[in-house]
């Protein structure tokens, strides 16, 4: 398995590393150093999202709770720290079975230890899987079981709307789910956007770097890390905050027998981070199948816990 993920790894990097501008997939952040330099992004100052999601559903999480019923299976693709759903299970009418999944299954189980303390009566059953792949939907979830889809964290901003799109449909699909329970980073003004991808501590900046990290330790590469430079800036046309690494001068570096070469000042880009009006972000959601039943945001309207409705 290890060896499979390997392989993976190693394909998907050379893949992306051989494209003009050079790409990274952002799913490989998330080995147990980087999942636990996102767990520190959610609690910096400038990271208002984390907060700002939690206060909403703390605030809402009986309205949610009524609007979901009883009985309910809560799964979570790409779950992380699993803080939220706890304020969701916490809400919830007799709720049937919590199913966290994540792509780094160290930090996973972890997490779900620490849930299984604070709900002894709940059975959690976390899933290692890969969402962008697939949802694996353990058997003892039956067709007649009420499904609701949590999917926080504005995850759905670091896919191109396209791809968002596509996600939703196949997690509608795939799961059988009756409502999707999601949050949206939503547009605001671009400093507050950009701060809270360049933090002044410079955890933002580590998690990025640990990318060339990671494939220094998993993938035999010789990244010279101090050559590299975080970089995160607001591209408006697009709506999104785009997340690269600089290459400080003329540089070569391996991996896996490759060679890669890089030019002062060029830019290897890790990720994105779509920020969505909540009338775009429904009509989207609409085209995949979810009809908006219920959205709630902040004072300031910087963020968006939207409660979907699966179409006949
Ligand atoms: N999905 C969240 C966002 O886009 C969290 C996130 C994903 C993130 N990758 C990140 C935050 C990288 C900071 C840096 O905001």
């Amino acid at each position: 398995m290890l060896e499979r993920l390997n392989t993976t790894f190693r394909d998907s990097v050379l893949g992306g590393l051989s494209q003009h501008p050079k790409t990274l997939e952002p799913k490989w952040f998330y080995d147990a150093v980087g999942s636990a330099l996102f767990d520190q992004i959610c609690l910096l100052p400038e990271y208002y999202p984390t907060r700002t999601e939690t206060a909403i559903l703390r605030e809402r999480a009986d309205d949610i709770a009524e609007a979901l019923g009883a009985g309910v299976v809560l799964y979570e693709p790409g779950a992380g720290s699993l803080s939220k759903a706890r304020i969701v299970l916490e809400a919830l009418e007799a709720p049937s079975r919590f199913v966290p999944t994540d792509i780094s299954s160290t930090h996973l189980h972890e997490a779900a230890e620490d849930v299984r303390e604070a709900f002894p009566d709940l059975a959690i059953e976390p899933i290692a899987c890969d969402f962008t792949k697939h949802l694996a939907i353990p058997p003892s979830v039956e067709d007649d079981m009420p499904v609701t889809l949590f999917f926080p964290g504005s995850t759905i901003g670091n896919f191109e709307p396209g791809e968002a799109e596509a996600l939703l449909r196949r997690f509608r699909e795939e799961s059988g789910a009756q409502h999707l329970l999601i949050g949206v980073d939503l547009v605001k003004d671009r400093n507050t956007l950009v701060a809270a991808y360049d933090d002044a501590a410079g955890v933002t900046a580590a998690f990025n770097l640990n990318l060339l990290e990671r494939i220094n330790r998993e993938l035999g590469g010789d990244f010279v890390i101090e050559k590299f430079q975080h970089v995160a800036l607001f591209n408006e046309e697009k709506s999104r905050i785009e997340m690269h690494l600089e290459s400080l001068e003329d540089q070569e570096a391996s991996i896996a027998g490759s060679s890669i070469q890089f030019t002062a000042g060029e830019r290897l880009h890790t990720e994105n981070s779509y920020k969505y009006s909540p009338d775009r972000f429904s009509t989207m959601a609409a085209r995949a199948g979810w009809n908006e039943s219920l959205v709630w945001t902040d004072d300031k309207n910087w963020f968006g816990v939207f409660l979907f409705t699966a179409a006949a």
